[in-house]
């Protein structure tokens, strides 16, 4: 059973996805400890109501990024953890964290990268006047949303979306692509090779159905 930590700073409604999939045993993984950067954050709530434990780390206490990063580290290795999912954790991570979880951490973006990366994605598109965006789930390297592709997932752009009708749209490509990549992580199918990310035996109808509002 895969042992994953998970790293958020707000609602969690991916971290939420991700554990409902989990409940309903369609990935063989265990959350071991949910950290917080922010003690307001909902995600905090969905841990305590799902039996998961969660460590709220204050990023102020630490007297540089690297030392907040290897407090995180610490924590992540003393619970045995595998696989690290930030799931709308709304921070750069830094060299201590990435070193030691070599292409085992993983991140959603709410654009079809390399288009948009950065804070907005959803932003950045519709002011841009893109027809198609979406969502990306990737390895984190040490840059901001550069590293190896999982899974992508895409959405029409309409004339008349706002960023807000955008997000939505993509947020529920989102709770499907990240749970579906942490899945085939979980089963070892994931294989990186330089920037590429091999999925192995993944036929066809897996991958369409990541891509439902082009076939409707
Ligand atoms: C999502 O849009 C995700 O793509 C981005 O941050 C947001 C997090 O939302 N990285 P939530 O906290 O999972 O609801």
């Amino acid at each position: 059973m895969l042992k994953i930590g998970v790293l958020a700073s707000g609602r969690g409604s991916n971290f939420q996805a991700i554990i409902d999939e989990i409940e309903a045993g369609k990935i063989p993984a265990k959350i071991e400890i949910l950290i917080v950067d922010n003690p307001n954050a909902y995600a905090i709530e969905r841990a305590k109501k799902h039996g998961i434990s969660y460590l709220y780390i204050n990023p102020r206490e630490f007297p540089s990024k690297e030392a907040f990063y290897e407090k995180i580290r610490d924590e992540l290795i003393a619970r045995g953890v595998e696989l690290v999912i930030l799931a709308g954790f709304m921070r750069i991570v830094k060299k201590p964290l990435v070193d030691a979880f070599q292409n085992r951490i993983m991140n959603i973006h709410p654009a079809l990268l390399p288009s948009f990366p950065g804070l907005h994605g959803q932003k950045q598109a519709v002011d841009y006047g893109v027809r198609i965006s979406g969502c990306t789930v990737h390895f984190v390297d040490e840059g901001v949303d550069t590293g190896p592709i999982i899974i992508q997932a895409a959405v029409p752009v309409h004339p008349e979306d706002t960023e807000e009708t955008l997000s939505e749209r993509i947020l529920r490509l989102e709770h499907k692509i990240f749970p579906e990549a942490i899945r085939l992580f979980a089963e070892g199918r994931l294989k990186v090779e330089g920037r590429k990310v091999k999925i192995l035996n993944y036929n066809l109808p897996e991958i369409s159905f990541s891509n439902p509002e082009i076939r409707q």
